[in-house]
């Protein structure tokens, strides 16, 4: 959005580099954030980022690894030296591992649970301390219908996302009193590089062709067909500005919504 105020919101997106995220970070842009982008492939994030400059938007970008428990720390005090505060935070990169049970090793259960659960609360600790003097500020984790639910295949995954729903509902309960939002976001499949590569994953195995592969996922959307990024980018939009009460959003429903509007 050209001409963003002085005083629009701070939002930092991370995996903006592609994807959601990229979806993300262009529907905040046009709703006058400024914006604060991370992932590990600088060139893209650049790429990204000029995009949105051309614009009017504000863009500072960090290139980090989130895998790195003091990633978060060091991009909220980088945000905070640029614009001088930090308004809200997508926690959006992940990672999908997919594999049987029998594969999922150790070292694949700690790295999903360190980008879905470990550098969303890393992102709480450095941040929070903030948004508490201002009495203000949103964590919003892009989780999954995986954090609602089981699917095959995908253990770690589905282990982690439902460790991102938990915590958002713990930090949801403890910093709401203090003026803060928390939210999980959970759509069913969207069609990214994640669905894709997955689809692509099924088809070398020999038993079916990608596109078949691809539509079996989409099948298994509540909804019948795969969400687009476009579409999760305007949640995110919708619970920043609209600020509506609750926590873990479901975007899988005919009409999306709170999945416990008393409890979550
Ligand atoms: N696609 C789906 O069907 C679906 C459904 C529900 C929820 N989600 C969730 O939505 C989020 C985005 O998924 P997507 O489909 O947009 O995936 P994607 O296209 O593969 O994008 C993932 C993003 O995360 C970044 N990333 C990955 N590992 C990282 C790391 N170690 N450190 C920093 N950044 C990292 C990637 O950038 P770099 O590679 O440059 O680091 C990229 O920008 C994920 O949390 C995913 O679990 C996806």
């Amino acid at each position: 959005m050209a001409g963003a105020l002085p005083s629009s919101p701070v939002t930092i997106v991370t995996g903006s580099s592609r994807g959601i995220g990229a979806a993300i970070a262009a529907a905040l842009a046009g709703a006058g954030h400024r914006l604060v982008l991370t992932a590990r492939d600088g060139e893209r994030l650049q790429a990204v980022a000029e995009a949105l400059r051309g614009r009017g938007t504000e863009v500072l970008v960090l290139p980090a690894d989130l895998r790195d428990e003091a990633a978060p720390a060091t991009i909220v005090q980088a945000a905070i030296a640029h614009f001088g505060a930090v308004s809200a935070i997508v926690s959006n990169a992940g990672t999908a591992p997919a594999d049987k049970v029998e594969h999922t090793t150790p070292a694949i259960l700690r790295e999903t649970f360190d980008l879905h659960v470990g550098a969303p609360l890393a992102f709480a600790r450095a941040a929070v301390p903030t948004m508490k003097a201002r009495g203000s500020g949103c964590l919003l984790h892009l989780a999954s219908t995986a954090g609602l639910r089981g699917y095959p295949f995908t253990s770690a995954y589905t282990a982690a996302k439902h460790g991102m729903v938990g915590l958002s509902r713990a930090l949801h309960a403890e910093l709401g009193p203090a003026g803060l939002r928390v939210y999980a976001l959970c759509p069913g499949f969207v069609d990214s590089d994640i669905t894709r590569g997955a689809a692509a994953a099924i088809a070398a195995r020999g038993k079916t062709t990608a596109e078949q592969a691809f539509a079996r996922m989409a099948a298994q959307n509540r909804i019948g067909r795969m969400h687009s990024p476009a579409e999760v980018a305007a949640a995110v939009a919708m619970l920043l500005h609209d600020r509506p009460a609750g926590c873990v959003y479901d975007l899988d429903r005919a009409t999306p919504g709170f999945v416990d509007a008393s409890t979550s």
